[in-house]
């Protein structure tokens, strides 16, 4: 079969890039990633991408007088790589409405929380304020709003009464590492998909998250 082609954006420590980089490597997953683009030149993670002989692109945004002309920038490299997938690991830019249409149900991100719950920034922080025992991570498809759209994974991480927003960033940081693989895994082998505009795994509508715990997917 086909490697699928994937397409990564990242601006920080590209940890789940890494991830990804690891499951290609260990043929979990059957892809290539055709480039990672990061909108801040001191990235870590393009160190790690182009280590791996991955090429990699700075868009960076202060450049562009608005988001409409930086996403721009963004499809005029994306494109021509075709992507089957274009997945967001930890690009903390928000992403324009054309951006979001032109890669529909082929964009997909991870974020920090059990979604719907804290989105934005300093979700682990708002899960210790708010005394929650479970915190976790999402990786779902990207919707208009911000951190919306159909959720595909799950992970769940059990917050400690000492936990700092660092050790409790740090826990959830692991399981991101296993669930979001898993979620690119899906979508590359065609198990989910979209009809129309409902979420489907196998040809059922996938009607709530799947859950990663206890090191089991239910
Ligand atoms: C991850 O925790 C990811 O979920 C989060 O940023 C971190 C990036 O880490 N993303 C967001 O908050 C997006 N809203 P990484 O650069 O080491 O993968």
């Amino acid at each position: 079969m086909n490697k699928a082609s994937l397409v990564v954006l990242i601006s920080g420590s590209g940890s789940n890039l890494q991830a990804i980089i690891e499951a290609i490597n260990s043929k979990q997953l059957n892809a290539e990633i055709k480039a990672v683009i990061s909108n801040q030149v001191s990235a870590k993670g393009l160190d790690h991408a182009a280590s791996e002989g991955i090429t990699t692109h700075v868009i960076d945004h202060k450049l562009y007088p608005s988001r409409a002309l930086f996403d721009q920038a963004m499809m005029q490299i994306i494109d021509p790589l075709k992507p089957d997938l274009v997945i967001l690991a930890g690009f903390m830019r928000i992403l324009g409405d054309e951006f979001i249409a032109h890669y529909q149900h082929r964009l997909i991100n991870i974020h920090p929380s059990l979604l719907p719950k804290y989105k934005g920034l300093n979700t682990h922080q708002k899960a210790i304020d708010n005394k929650d025992q479970i915190h976790g991570a999402s990786v779902h498809y990207v919707g208009h709003e911000l951190d919306s759209g159909p959720v595909v994974i799950q992970t769940e991480v059990p917050v400690q009464t000492i936990d700092s927003a660092e050790t409790l960033a740090a826990r959830v940081l692991i399981e991101e590492h296993k669930i979001y693989p898993m979620a690119i895994k899906m979508h590359i082998d065609g198990r989910i998909k979209f009809k129309g505009k409902q979420l489907q795994l196998d040809d059922q509508a996938l009607t709530k998250p799947l859950l990663w715990k206890n090191d089991q997917l239910t």
